[in-house]
């Protein structure tokens, strides 16, 4: 075993960055910098506390699950059945991080595993404590092997510090770890698909409830958590609630990782105050790119609305983006100028879906394949205002009434669309001599 000594920990600023701050260093996944950064302090902290103190001081803090759906992370952990010791109701207890990130556009965990997995596996160690889990498990998305190798790589250098395993820091508490690859299905980032998976299974969504607090991994409590809610943990643990909540909003307290993609001039990843706006982030990224101008953008990548300029200035929190039709989802802003298509865009996120549904439930499976011919009809100008109308009802018939989130999602590019741009849609009907189909030049964009 690697002797740790930790450096003492020092007031941090409350100013962003906290999660990316160090990304920049040169080897910044090494155990060896990530205790020169307060590495660690955070776990240090939780063991001094009682599990229940643990939850109630992320509860306070309102930390809100950063996968999509903003679910108070301590008040998931609060549902496992509590008990003295780790598995204190007879039955184990599972901690599995759903790190199978996959919505279009969004590339926030990925590059959080590669420069700080640290921070992962800290936040682990921590919510392991607090939900007295033995086990753990990283789910991560079978594609991105250079994120498994790293991850693998600072779990065993986290073993042989004795930072999991049994005992850690000497507190008689103890997790094991492991790293699972997925096969690269968008639906295991469902948790319900992500926990058949993981036993083994294909991965298709369970009926929730019971959800996976009550019946999850082996039928067994089990709190799944996405990697960003899982790493700000420790800074949570190290400078306390009131810390935490002088970032972002009232009911959205914080700081998380916005993803900038498309035509912007400085793509990447910002990390930022929950409530930040769109136009502030743009200015911090350099604007869209020079000569253009916005046309849409996506709150938080396929799954949610698009929105328009008009949507600039709206808090890109849990609860502004609501009152503007949306959830927030997973921050993953894409940017189009105005030399996009939309039906185009469309077109190309209705395909996803229909190649990603899992095929269990009839309005999903059937829906989107129906949702792709009538838009592919609509993209090529071979169609009427009429093939609109059928097009709006194929998709009520399948958002509110498929069996998981993905059908419902699926609507939201075709209903926003035709909300913001119809008269798109019309310009790709054959009028005034044009033959119909795309106007756009897609070589332009
Ligand atoms: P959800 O709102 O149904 O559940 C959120 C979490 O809260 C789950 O962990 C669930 O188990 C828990 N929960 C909710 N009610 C509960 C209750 N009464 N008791 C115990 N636990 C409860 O949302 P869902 O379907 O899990 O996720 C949808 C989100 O996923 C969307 O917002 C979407 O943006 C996001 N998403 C993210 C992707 C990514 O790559 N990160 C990919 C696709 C979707
Ligand atoms: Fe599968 Fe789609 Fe039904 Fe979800 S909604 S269970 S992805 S077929």
């Amino acid at each position: 075993m690697i002797a740790v000594s930790l450096p003492s920990s020092t007031p941090e600023p409350t100013q962003v960055p906290v999660l990316s701050r160090y990304w920049d260093q040169p080897e910044s996944w090494t155990l060896r910098n990530y205790l020169q950064q307060n590495g660690y302090q955070g776990l240090k902290a939780a063991l001094r506390m009682t599990p229940d103190e643990v939850i109630g001081l992320v509860k306070d803090s309102g930390l809100r699950g950063r996968g999509g759906a903003g679910f108070p992370v301590g008040t998931k952990w609060s549902f496992i059945p509590q008990g003295d010791k780790p598995g204190g109701t007879g039955t184990p207890h599972y901690l599995v991080v759903n790190a199978d990130e996959s919505e279009p556009g969004t590339c926030k965990d990925m590059p959080l595993m590669l420069a700080t997995p640290h921070t992962l596996i800290e936040g682990v160690v921590i919510a392991a404590y607090a939900i007295r889990a033995s086990h753990a498990f990283i789910y991560v998305r079978g594609e991105v092997a250079g994120v498994v190798r790293r991850l693998r790589t600072a779990v065993r250098e986290a073993y042989d510090a004795g930072l999991l395993g049994r005992d850690v820091f000497g507190s008689g508490f103890g997790v094991d770890l492991v790293v699972h690859a997925g096969a690269g299905a968008y639906i295991c980032g469902e948790e319900t698909a992500l926990l058949d998976s993981l036993e083994g299974r294909r991965g298709q969504p369970r009926l929730r409830p019971p959800f996976p607090a009550v019946a999850g991994l082996y039928a067994s409590p089990t709190v799944v958590n996405n990697v960003e809610s899982i790493a700000s943990v420790p800074a949570i643990l190290r400078n306390g609630a009131d810390w935490f909540r002088e970032f972002g909003t009232e009911k959205s307290p914080g700081f998380t990782m916005y993803s900038l993609s498309g035509h912007v001039t400085r793509p990447g990843q910002y990390e930022a105050p929950l409530g930040v706006t769109l136009r502030e982030l743009l200015e911090r990224a350099g604007g869209v790119r020079e000569g253009h101008e916005l046309k849409f953008w996506t709150p938080g990548g396929s799954s949610t609305p698009m929105f328009t300029p008009d949507h600039l200035d709206i808090p890109l929190d849990y609860e502004g983006v609501g009152g503007a039709g949306s959830m927030l989802g997973t921050k993953a802003l894409q940017i189009f100028d105005d030399t996009v298509c939309v039906v185009r865009t469309v077109l190309r996120w209705t395909e996803f879906y229909a190649h990603e549904s899992c095929g269990k439930c009839t309005p999903c499976r059937e829906g989107t394949y129906w949702m792709v011919q009538m838009m592919r009809r609509l993209e090529a100008g071979d169609a009427t205002e009429d093939d609109l109308t059928t097009l709006l009802e194929i998709t009520d018939s399948v958002v509110g009434k498929s069996f998981c989130a993905l059908g419902d999602a699926s609507g939201a590019p075709i209903t926003s669309s035709l909300q913001y741009f119809r008269d798109e849609y019309l310009a790709h009907f054959p009028h005034d001599g044009h033959p119909g189909g795309c106007p756009f030049d897609p070589s332009k964009a």
